[in-house]
């Protein structure tokens, strides 16, 4: 089995997520929740997951709060999948245009969440470059505020990791029978860091990671996930493989990866997936690259769950969303 030592008593992340008495006031990274927070939260995630088709799940346990997306880094699919749980959960929901916003006239961020904490924005959901950010922005806002990290820098992307997760245990629900495999640029990826600690606290039984030699992270990082440089030897019986996008954004352009002979040594094709197990499933956060990181034949084929994780990805925010404001009203309770 996959084993690690907690490192949360030394994760100043993991710390200041926390309030003092240690409910999650923030989600910043995922270092530190226990395999029962984890489950919690994919149980309620499931609760409000819903059939395609179906009309999607809708409650009232946000309502009367102000939602603020700050993204200073490129998205589509998280800030839209944050803006779609917090409106399902009956908040008014802000979308701050980064481009056009005060950081760009020198503003400090937290001159900005300052602005919104005095117009009662009380949950703002972030994404930066910056490594650190999201949780000293957490120790400085007041206590009623919650900060959610939507992609810090290479480090943490904690809902999707839980959306990963999740769509993981839709395919089998016994994490310490699956095999798992991240492949690709596992260094310079956030998506594979959140995923590696939610797959091991939740137990799984063995975790792969396969990446080129300038795309593999140090040693010392991913601990007891097994290493692979060759991707046929990394797919042979997994269960579940996870292609990841080359983070071109976080390289030199020395470091940048041809395209074809990449997606050659490396890309995950139908020939590649026949060497996992017969009903192996394949995942990719998005957005994909085609024919690079993913043949497209196979993110469009019966084995790709990429669609089901998308719709994942709004569940597992509502139940994010729903825990720490539940976890704020408890504590106000207390006082
Ligand atoms: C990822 C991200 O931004 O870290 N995308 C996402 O959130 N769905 C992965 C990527 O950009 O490649």
């Amino acid at each position: 089995m996959a084993t690690r030592q907690a490192s949360a008593a030394n994760d100043p992340s993991a710390n200041a997520q926390r309030d003092s008495d240690g409910r999650l006031q923030h989600l910043i990274t995922l270092e530190g929740l226990s395999r029962d927070e984890l489950t919690a939260l994919l149980d309620l995630a499931q609760f409000y997951v819903r059939a395609p088709g179906d009309l999607p799940a809708r409650d009232q346990s946000l309502a009367g709060h102000t939602v603020a997306n700050l993204f200073f880094e490129p998205s589509t699919r998280t800030r839209v999948s944050f803006e779609l749980a917090a409106q399902r959960l009956g908040a008014e929901v802000v979308n701050l245009d980064m481009q056009s916003s005060s950081r760009v006239k020198g503003e400090t961020v937290l001159d900005t969440i300052y602005t919104l904490q005095a117009m009662h924005a009380d949950i703002l959901i972030m994404r930066d470059a910056e490594p650190g950010l999201p949780a000293m922005i957490a120790r400085h806002v007041a206590p009623h505020v919650c900060i959610l990290n939507a992609g810090e820098a290479h480090l943490s992307h904690p809902t999707q990791g839980l959306l990963d997760a999740l769509t993981i245990r839709q395919h089998r629900a016994d994490f310490s029978q699956l095999t798992v495999l991240i492949a690709g640029d596992i260094a310079h990826s956030r998506v594979a860091r959140s995923a590696w600690q939610a797959l091991t606290t939740l137990g799984v039984k063995e975790l792969r990671i396969a990446a080129p030699e300038d795309l593999m992270p140090p040693a010392g990082e991913f601990a007891g996930a097994t290493r692979y440089g060759d991707i046929d030897a990394a797919m042979r019986g997994v269960d579940a493989v996870m292609a990841l996008r080359i983070q071109r954004e976080r390289m030199l352009h020395s470091q940048i990866p041809d395209e074809a002979s990449y997606y050659r040594t490396f890309g995950i094709t139908s020939e590649r997936l026949n060497l996992a197990k017969p009903d192996a499933i394949v995942l990719h956060p998005g957005p994909m690259n085609r024919d690079v990181e993913i043949a497209s034949d196979v993110a469009d084929g019966r084995r790709s769950v990429i669609q089901r994780q998308v719709t994942n990805g709004v569940a597992v925010r509502m139940a994010v969303l729903a825990t720490i404001v539940r976890n704020v009203q408890a504590r106000r309770q207390l006082r």
